[in-house]
């Protein structure tokens, strides 16, 4: 069974469709990457998804249950999607460790102790373990989205998004992110990125879709979509220098 399946997913702001008919899979276990430029409905497809945002019209089944349905329990919803952002959202007066506690105590109610225990395991998933008792302050970039990485993991989601997961980071660190999604995707976990870092999703050579006008313009692996493309739209996306940067996909 596919873990979401999106259809003819309409999203306005004031009117006018941010997007347009978006239909999308994501199977069990699939990592899949969603590039467009800057403005082009990323962030919001995300935010229809976890019902952060009501869509104006379409469906959406997730793990066939359909949560566009008024009557969704939109919190159990949220608590099974883990959600990476690009300024990582650390409490900066936590340790690393206390950041990946906090949700499993207040939303989970586990005690202290087993808490600590979950949350050691993920950071040493993302081989964060040596630095838990550091603040967000203590730590590079890549450091802290591997500690945000964890945070996320550490509720045991169907599925992980990650929004721009290395558009604040410098091509260095953003490479650590890149090897933590590649370690996480040998591991089966289910994975959707937006992104318009040409470098995140070249490096990560799964399935990518091509946003664009509020409709997939492209689907297929990202070396096709990175060749010479017969849609001059497309082709220009893609040809811009790789290396990501908040220059690449405007
Ligand atoms: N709350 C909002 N109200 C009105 N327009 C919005 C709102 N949020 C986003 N938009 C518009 O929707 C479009 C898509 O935004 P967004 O999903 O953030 O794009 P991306 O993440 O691809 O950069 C942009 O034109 C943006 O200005
Ligand atoms: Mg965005």
């Amino acid at each position: 069974m596919a873990l979401l399946t999106v259809r003819k997913l309409v999203m306005e702001y004031d009117g006018r469709a941010v997007l347009d008919g978006i239909d999308l899979d994501l199977e069990e276990g699939e990592l899949k990457v969603v590039m467009g430029p800057s403005g082009c409905g990323k962030s919001t497809l995300l935010r229809c998804l976890n019902r952060l945002l009501t869509p104006t019209s379409g469906q959406i089944i997730f793990r066939g249950e359909d949560v566009t349905r008024p009557d969704t329990d939109v919190r159990a919803l949220r608590q099974r999607i883990g959600f990476v952002f690009q300024n990582f959202a650390l409490y900066r007066h936590l340790t690393a460790l206390e950041n990946v506690t906090l949700g499993l105590r207040k939303l989970r109610g586990m005690a202290a102790a087993e808490a600590a225990e979950r949350a050691l395991h993920e950071l040493r998933r993302m081989d964060m373990a040596e630095h838990q008792r550091k603040y967000p302050a203590q730590l590079s970039g890549g450091q802290k989205q591997r500690v945000a990485i964890a945070r996320a993991l550490a509720m045991d989601p169907a599925v992980l998004f990650f929004d721009e997961p290395t558009s604040a980071l410098d091509p260095l660190m953003a490479r650590e992110v890149v090897n933590v999604i590649g370690q996480l995707r040998r591991d089966k976990v289910s994975m959707l990125c937006v992104t318009h870092d040409l470098f995140l999703a070249r490096s990560l050579g799964c399935r990518v879709l091509f946003l664009d006008q509020g409709q997939v313009q492209a689907e297929g692996e990202a070396e096709q979509l990175f060749g010479d493309h017969a849609d001059p739209r497309i082709r220009a996306f893609f040809s811009q220098a790789v290396g990501g940067g908040e220059a690449a996909g405007r």
